[in-house]
Parts: C-alpha cells; structure tokens; sequence
C-alpha cells in the first residue's frame, strides 16, 4: 500500500515538473517579442516573416497596414509624434527601426525633405518613446545604408571607411546620429548600413529586383552607363539572419556593413540577372548609355537616374571577424533562389 501511494505521488511530481517546465517554455517563448517601425514594405514582411516562423511575436508599427497578410500585429503610428502606439513597445525583446521613405524616386526637393525627415523623425520619436516606457526593448536594431559611403568608383568600403559625398550619405549620417541620441544608455544598440537587397516579392513590395527583372524580358537588362559601378547587394535571408542576429547576440553592437562579401561590378550583375530572371528569358540585354539612362529613369521610370548610374564596392570586415556564415554569398546563386519556385 505504501509503495503504491509512493508510486502515484513520484508519478504526480513528475507530470507537475513537466507541466510547470512547458510552462515556463512557453512563457520564455512568449516574451520574444520584436516591435518592426516602418514593417509594413518588403524588408519588413521579409523579417516579420521569417521572426514568426522562428517563434517570436511581432509587432509591425506603421502608417498603413501591410499590403498583405501575415502573422503579426499591426499597430498605426504618423511616424514622427508620441501616442498611444507607445504602449506595444513596453516589455518588447527587441525594436528594428526601418522607417524610410523610399530613395526610389524623382529626386525633388520635396521628396529629398522626406527622405530625410522620415529617416530622423521616426528615429527621434522611438527614442522619445523608449524614455518614457518601464521597460523599453533591451536591444535595438537600426537601419542605415551602404550609401553612407557615397559612390566611390574602385574603392572598396568597410565599417571604417568614411562617409562619402551626397545626399545619400548626409541623409545616412544624419540618421545614424540621430539613432545615437536616440539609444538608451541602457540599449544594446545595432547598426546595419544595407546594400542592395534582393529578394521574393510576398506582395508588399520586391524591392528594385522586382522593377529591374521585368527589363531583362524587354532585352533591356544590359549593362548601365559604364557598367563598372559597384553592385553591393545582399539576400533577404542573409539580411534576416543578420536581424535576428543583431537581436540576440550580446555581442553584437555597434556598426556593421550588411552586405554579402562578393559585390560584382553592374556589368556582372545584369549578366547573372538575365541568366536568373525567370519565363521568358531574353539572354541578350542592349547596353543603356548614360543619356539614356539619364532621360529615361526621369520620364519613364520616375526615378532617379543616378541610383543606376553610380554604385559602390562594400563589404563587411566585422561579420568576417565574428564568423557570420552568408547562406549566398554569391550572386548566381542569390538570384536563383530570389526567382525559384519554392521558397529555399
Ligand atoms: N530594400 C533595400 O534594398 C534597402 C537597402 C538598404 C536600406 N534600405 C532601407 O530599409 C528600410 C526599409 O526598406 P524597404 O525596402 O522595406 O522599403 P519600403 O518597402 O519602401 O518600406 C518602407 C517602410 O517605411 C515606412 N515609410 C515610408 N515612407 C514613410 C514616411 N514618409 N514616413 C514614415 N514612414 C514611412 C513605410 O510604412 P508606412 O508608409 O506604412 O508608414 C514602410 O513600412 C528603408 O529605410 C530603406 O531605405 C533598404
């Protein structure tokens, strides 16, 4: 009898500590949650994406809701005053700022005010925000640009190197001085200056991969202007590696080049695009001179013609340092799996 009723008890001890262990699993796994600024276009839905499927919760703080569906909370802010929206980052694991307006544009004087503006205001506010929270995000993880080096022709570029000449790289340095304001002391602070993304197009935005391959179709995908300017570019995946790195790695801190270590010239990178780009392929791509480029990206394409015509040679000697591992660290194979089928 007594080594029944000892039995039954050392049985119930055991399904208790279960219990109590899945409890507290589930409980660590609920407090993984990652507040996305300005998640609602392609990087965003990219991460929030790619977050969810790792187990975090995610929250997508923006203007408008994403243009697709998705696993995440939306939370509505204007991106440059204090509100309510405040609240969703109380007790979050970690904030990624991406707030930008898109540098795909007519370069109007309008539209350079708001390609600053929405870079330094958001910033701003989410460190205003931050202050006045009982428990901000321990950790923050900021996006900036590659273009911070302006468009040096040869140089090769690291997080060293210094700015370069422009309004790209006033804009990037403006932003990453704010975010250094903005930081708490107490944050563990992350900087990303990105090159070129390319990636799948979920329906919120492809990025420029998703404007530049239906080109090659047209047989225009040839070399642009020179066809020497630097093409630094990294995959989506990698990029999502590298946030979710940032926000879990102690380690991590401070600035890095998030790029992958083998940029090629835009000679390079339109030849392994026409031979990547899917149905139908057009292997032959006419060249596009400067004058061309320069009145058709104004009038046809609405965008500015220099975002083609210069480029830059980046790579990062810190992730090399701390042994990130690129899942594609080569173009033919990047821009393979950014047109296959089935996610890889
Ligand atoms: N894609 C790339 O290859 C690449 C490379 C380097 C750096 N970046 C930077 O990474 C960030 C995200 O890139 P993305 O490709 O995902 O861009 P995107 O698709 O254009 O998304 C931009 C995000 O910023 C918000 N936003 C846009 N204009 C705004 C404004 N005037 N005020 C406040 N919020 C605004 C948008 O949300 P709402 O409009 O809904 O508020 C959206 O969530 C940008 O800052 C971009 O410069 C991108």
């Amino acid at each position: 009898m007594r080594r029944c009723f000892w039995h039954i008890a050392h049985s119930f001890r055991r399904v208790l500590k279960a219990v109590s262990w899945n409890l507290l699993m589930v409980n660590t796994a609920q407090t993984k949650r990652v507040v996305i600024a300005g998640g609602s276009g392609f990087l965003g839905v990219s991460l929030a994406c790619h977050l969810a499927d790792a187990g975090w919760q995610v929250t997508i703080l923006s203007r408008n809701r994403p243009r697709v569906d998705g696993p995440w909370q939306h939370v509505n802010w204007d991106a440059r005053s204090l509100g309510a929206w405040a609240s969703c980052l109380n007790g979050a694991s970690g904030l990624v700022n991406l707030v930008g307006r898109t540098v795909d544009c007519v370069k109007t004087p309008d539209h350079c005010d708001e390609i600053l503006r929405s870079r330094v205001e958001a910033t701003r506010v989410l460190g205003i925000a931050c202050r006045t929270l009982p428990s901000p995000p321990p950790v923050w993880v900021q996006m900036s640009t590659a273009h911070i080096y302006g468009d040096p022709p040869s140089v090769w570029c690291d997080e060293d190197s210094p700015a370069g000449f422009g309004l790209a790289p006033t804009v990037a340095v403006a932003w990453e001085k704010e975010f250094a304001s903005a930081v708490l002391s107490q944050q563990r602070g992350v900087v990303l200056r990105t090159s070129f993304v390319v990636g799948r197009n979920r329906g919120a935005g492809g990025g420029a991969l998703s404007k530049l391959a239906p080109l090659t179709r047209c047989g225009l995908g040839g070399t642009v202007g020179s066809g020497r300017q630097g093409m630094s570019w990294i995959h989506e995946v990698d990029m999502n590696r590298l946030f979710e790195r940032g926000l879990k790695d102690d380690s991590m801190r401070g600035v890095y080049v998030a790029s992958s270590p083998h940029p090629v010239s835009n000679s390079d990178f339109m030849r392994c695009l026409r031979r990547a780009a899917p149905w139908p392929k057009v292997p032959i791509g006419l060249p596009a001179f400067s004058w061309m480029v320069r009145i058709g990206a104004r009038h046809l394409l609405r965008t500015d013609p220099e975002i083609a015509l210069y480029g830059r040679y980046v790579k990062s000697s810190r992730l090399e340092q701390e042994g990130f591992v690129f899942r594609y660290p080569r173009l033919p194979e990047a821009l393979e799996a950014c047109f296959a089928p089935q996610a890889k």
